[in-house]
């Protein structure tokens, strides 16, 4: 097992890439904080599986988008837990539309839960990480942070904002023996896409070079790679798994 004694906190992890990264991570040893937002149901279930085969997890309530929620849970999860030890910052949303019409709005919803969250979600994780003098990050960033997408303007920019947030915690943590990366995430077949139109997924279909969409496990491989001591010399790096796409 590759995560014996650690605690992994996943945000957003009751469902799609979040919930295959907390089983993931259990499956290697490693206690699971499932974090979600109004499921309670489908992060009782995550639970209920890691529990199933011998692990240990508990789901936790708050909405990465509100930073006082977020941060009074942190810290009574905190007094509880003497740190947490992985950190993924996967939880987010999308919001669509053409620029043009865009409601500024929308904008400030899509780059408060996918970018402010995973700061917030890191700045009161990461004292508890310096005190023990070790931790891993990972920010679910997208390969359209570093593409661009027409009609996703605030997620691409909150997913390039996550690069620049990994490079700077990264600079900022290294010392501390904390490292901090970014997954990259292709076409991934979860709820988020599910609401995509036939004739858009076969459109981006056309876009992969292995010509199929993604599986959440096959993320979840990624993280736990960087989550573990096999990555101990990797820090400020962005991992695509995307079947090539992004190429
Ligand atoms: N799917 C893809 O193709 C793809 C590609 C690139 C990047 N990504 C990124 O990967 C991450 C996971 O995506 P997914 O496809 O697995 O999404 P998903 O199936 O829609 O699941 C989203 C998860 O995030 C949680 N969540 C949403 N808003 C939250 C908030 N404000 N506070 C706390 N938790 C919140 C949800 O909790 P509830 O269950 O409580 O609603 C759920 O667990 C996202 O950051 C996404 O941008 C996905």
């Amino acid at each position: 097992m590759l995560l014996k004694g650690e605690i992994a906190l996943v945000t957003g992890g009751s469902r799609g890439i979040g919930r295959a990264c907390s089983l993931a991570l259990a499956k290697e040893g490693a206690e699971v904080i499932v974090n979600y937002v109004s499921n309670e149901s489908a992060a009782q279930n995550v639970c209920n599986e890691i529990k199933s085969f011998g692990g240990t997890a508990s789901a936790i309530k708050f909405d990465i988008g509100n930073p006082t929620e977020t941060q009074e849970a942190l810290q009574a999860l905190l007094k509880e837990k003497k740190t947490i030890s992985i950190l993924v910052n996967n939880a987010g949303i999308t919001c669509d539309g053409l620029m043009m019409r865009f409601p500024v709005s929308d904008w400030d919803s899509v780059i408060n839960t996918n970018l402010r969250g995973a700061f917030i979600t890191s700045q009161a994780v990461i004292r508890s990480m310096m005190k023990e003098r070790k931790g891993s990050i990972i920010h679910m960033s997208s390969i359209v942070g570093i593409m661009g997408n027409a009609g996703q303007a605030a997620y691409c920019a909150a997913k390039a904002g996550l690069i620049g947030l990994t490079k700077s915690m990264a600079k900022e943590l290294a010392t501390r023996n904390i490292r901090v990366n970014a997954v990259a995430p292709g076409y991934i077949e979860t709820d988020m896409t599910g609401i995509l139109t036939p004739e858009q997924k076969e459109g981006i279909l056309k876009s992969i070079p292995l010509g199929r969409v993604g599986k959440p496990e096959e993320i979840a491989d990624a993280v736990v790679f960087l989550a573990s001591e096999r990555a101990s010399y990797i820090t400020g790096q962005v991992l695509a798994v995307d079947g090539g796409m992004g190429m």
